[in-house]
Formats: structure tokens, sequence, C-alpha cells
């Protein structure tokens, strides 16, 4: 676990490093927050269960690849693409899977831009590679996703019907409402205060 817990530090650690370069060289923060978490053991072992594979190490290194996971949280949709293709194109990092759900949504409505990136980690006994799942998204796609997950859990997975219906419109509401800032935020950033608007 420890060397899952040392491959999200570098994670961690690299998506400051881009913040603090916006922020400092391009006067802009497209990074809202950005929050990491460890799977407990018997996390792991209880969906390797759910999956029904015997949880050994082996199985844990070739199966599991979100014991180790980075949520970046942005304002605008695409600033999620673009701290995504910073981080990817780094060097020394493996893109092992990406799972688009803004361009194409789940049935339920969630959206966000998942990666698996495998980033080494030296230690004592050598370099060692390790899965980091990494989930990029807007503050609006952020709180729709807590939401849901929250009322996932009060009904224990059985939610009611009309209550999925009105989780998977608001989920509509929050793209709407990601896209309308996006329009915003472009307007403005091309606006010079009192004088004319171009438009991009
Ligand atoms: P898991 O077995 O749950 O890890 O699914 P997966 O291996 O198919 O990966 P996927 O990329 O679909 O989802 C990974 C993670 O994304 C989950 O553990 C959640 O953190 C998040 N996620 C995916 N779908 C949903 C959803 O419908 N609602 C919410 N709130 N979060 C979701
Ligand atoms: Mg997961």
């Amino acid at each position: 676990m420890q060397r899952y817990k040392f491959g999200m530090d570098e994670v961690v650690t690299k998506v400051s490093i881009l913040r603090e370069e916006f922020a400092r060289d391009h006067a802009y923060n497209p990074i809202e927050h950005v929050s990491s978490r460890l799977k407990t053991l018997d996390g792991v072992i209880d969906k390797l269960r759910r999956k029904g594979l015997e949880p050994s190490f082996d199985t844990i290194r070739e199966t599991i690849t979100d014991i180790a996971g980075v949520r970046v949280t942005c304002s605008f949709v695409s600033d999620v693409h673009r701290v995504f293709d910073l981080l990817t194109r780094q060097a020394d990092l493996r893109v092992l899977k990406v799972k688009d759900y803004i361009a194409e949504p789940k049935a339920n409505g969630y959206q966000s831009l998942h990666v698996v990136v495998e980033v080494p980690v030296f230690l004592s006994t050598g370099t060692h590679h390790v899965p980091v799942e990494v989930q990029f998204r807007t503050i609006a796609m952020d709180f729709w996703a807590s939401l849901e997950h929250k009322i996932y859990y009060k009904y224990d997975r059985r939610v009611p019907q009309e209550l999925l219906d009105e989780l998977t419109d608001a989920a509509v509401t929050a793209a709407e409402l990601d896209a309308r800032m996006e329009r915003l935020h472009r307007e403005i950033r091309h606006r010079t205060p009192g004088g004319a608007t171009r438009r991009v």
C-alpha cells in the first residue's frame, strides 16, 4: 500500500506544480482543488470479491488500478482538457486507460474524465511502477457527483426511480451551466474593461 501512496503523492505533486506555475506565470488558475485518497486494504478485498476474484497480491496488482486516486476539480471544461493534456503528456507517466465520461456521459448523467496513469516510484528496493487513477471534472460535475453518491448510499443503492430521473435531469442542467460559464469566461477574457467585446 505504501507504494501506491507514494505514486499518489507523485501525481499530487505534479498537479500542484502545474497549479503553481499557472498562478505565477499566467496569472490564471485552471485548478480549483485537488484531493487524493488511498483505498483501504479491506476496500480492495471487497472489490476483488465483487469481481469474483481471489484476494492475492498478484490479482491486486493486475486488476485493481484505483487503489491510489487523485481528483482534480477545475472551473471550466476547457481547463479539464488542458490539465489532462499537460499531465498525461509528461514523459515519466504512462497512460494505461482513459474513460471520457464528458464526451460520453454515463446513463445516469455522470460526467468526468478518468485516466489511469502508471508512475515510477523510486525506492531503496528499486523502481516500482504503480497505477494511479486521476479523475478530472468541473465544479458543477463534482457538485452533481457528490450529491448522487450521497443519495446512492442513503438509499443503500435502491434509489426510487423518480429521484434517479431527477438526478439525470440535474446532470443535464449542470452541463448546461458548464457550457454557459465557459462562454462567459471566453467573452470576459477577450474584453478590455470599458472597451468593446471581441467574441471568439
Ligand atoms: P469501479 O469498479 O467503480 O472503479 O468502476 P470502473 O473500474 O468501471 O471505473 P469507472 O472509471 O467507471 O469509475 C471509477 C470511479 O469514478 C468510481 O469509483 C467513482 O469515484 C467515479 N464514478 C463512476 N461512475 C460514477 C457515478 O455514476 N456516480 C458517481 N458519483 N461517481 C462515479
Ligand atoms: Mg473505483
